[in-house]
């Protein structure tokens, strides 16, 4: 596996960017690549053979259709067939979305001519496909030396979280595909949002890097409304992105979600509004063998913290008690790793925590997320407890979107 460090604002950058571009015009074999919400694995979006190199690295069910990601506008039009009135091929009302946005975290749904220049593949048999104009330099240069639009999921494997660095991607996907173009960790650190322009209301097909409110500041989208199904509003409706049907976003470890109602990806939704230490206990010997005294059975926690847990604090509880922030330990990761021991009423020690906060900053929590959770599965815990946020703006649906995937197993 070639792992290709580019620095985008490098003179060299163009000289590395070339053979890669090269790669993907003749190659069928994906490439991954980042861009600023998490790292693709691309593919020549114009030849089957290719895209189909795609679908078997991950391991992604062949009717979840593929994002494709454009250099220009110019590319763009080419994808859309021709139009004889004068008009221009881009539906009138993505136009704000465009100018607003693009380069951007925010993919759009248009029309698949017939015939299309589109390996079929791409589009799983709709007759939309998704396309979005990435702002990363890295991969914008990489589009354009390419000269044809890419095709690209995220390069995680499937139902594994989103990679935002290239060593996730090395992770996943070592021995299947041959090369990793490493521009650092990603900016965003979730998905790009869909959005379908092509009914009426507008939709959100899933929540992601531009929040919802500043798409419905824009002339067109007043009326959007939101057609993706957190957990916990499944069952209601069938899934309208395909993507979102599947399991997702998934560490090893059982997760255990706070928020107003909390889930347990072993459980389902538990209860409401309960003590945090309560909870705590609770998820930590239901259904498990109760830690013993003596340490046999010691557990591996993970906390990921945001805005409400302190660490220094720790976290009480009748018979348990965590002492989160001890023993600094500082990991190679960006953000700090704390270890410390889990002890019982009569202070033996019966598990060890692994702790990490990603500060109070929502555009931080969703930056750092998907490494928080592959770090803490690189621990081996056994549980991770993350500490939900409001998802009431921006880009705090996204995170609370993937974190209620993670922490549920009720997945169709
Ligand atoms: O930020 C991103 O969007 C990243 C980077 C690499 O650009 N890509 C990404 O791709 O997240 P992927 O394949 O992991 O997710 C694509 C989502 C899926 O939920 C898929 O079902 C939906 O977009 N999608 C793609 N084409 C669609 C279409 N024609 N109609 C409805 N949903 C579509
Ligand atoms: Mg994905």
């Amino acid at each position: 596996l070639e792992h290709w460090h580019i620095r985008p604002e490098a003179n060299e950058a163009i000289e590395m960017l070339q053979p890669a571009a090269e790669y993907l015009r003749t190659k069928d074999t994906p490439v991954a690549f980042p861009t600023e919400t998490v790292y693709g694995l691309g593919a020549d979006a114009t030849r089957s053979g290719s895209v189909r190199g795609i679908y078997s690295a991950k391991g992604r069910p062949s009717d979840n259709p593929l994002i494709v990601h454009v250099s220009d506008l110019h590319m763009l039009r080419s994808l859309l067939g021709s139009k004889h009135t004068g008009e221009d091929v881009i539906p009138v009302r993505y136009k704000s979305l465009i100018e607003k946005f693009w380069p951007g975290p925010l993919t759009i749904l248009l029309p698949n001519p017939d015939p299309s220049p589109l390996a079929p593949e791409v589009t799983a048999g709709l007759k939309s496909f998704g396309v979005r104009m990435p702002s990363s330099p890295l991969a914008l240069t990489l589009i354009k030396l390419a000269g044809v639009p890419l095709a690209a999921p995220s390069a995680n494997a499937s139902t594994k979280p989103s990679p935002t660095a290239a060593q996730h991607v090395k992770d996943d996907l070592d021995g299947r595909i041959e090369l990793i173009l490493d521009g650092g960790s990603c900016q965003v650190g979730v998905e790009s949002t869909v959005v379908d322009g092509l009914c009426n209301p507008p939709v959100v097909l899933r929540p992601g890097g531009i929040g919802m409110e500043e798409i419905r500041s824009c002339p067109g989208w007043e009326n959007v409304v939101k057609a993706y199904k957190d957990q916990s509003e499944e069952g209601k409706a069938a899934p309208r992105a395909p993507g979102m049907k599947y399991k997702h976003y998934s560490p090893k470890a059982r997760v255990v979600l706070y928020e107003s109602t909390y889930r347990d990806s072993k459980h389902g939704i538990i209860g409401a509004d309960a003590v945090t230490a309560t909870i705590l206990a609770t998820a930590i010997t239901n259904g498990d063998p109760i830690p013993s005294a003596n340490g046999h059975f010691r557990k591996r926690i993970g906390v990921i913290r945001t805005k409400r847990w302190k660490p220094a604090a720790g976290l009480q509880c009748s018979d348990l008690q965590i002492f989160a922030g001890q023993n600094g330990d500082h990991s190679e990761t960006s953000y700090d790793v704390y270890t410390g021991d889990l002890k019982g009423d009569n202070g033996d020690v019966i598990g060890e925590v692994f702790d990490i906060s990603l500060g109070e900053d929502t555009r931080g929590i969703a930056q750092g997320l998907f490494s928080a959770l592959r770090e803490l599965d690189r621990r081996g815990v056994d549980i991770i407890f993350v500490d939900g946020i409001d998802d009431d703006l921006d880009i705090a649906a996204a995170v609370m979107n993937r974190l209620r995937k993670a922490a549920s197993e009720i997945r169709a």
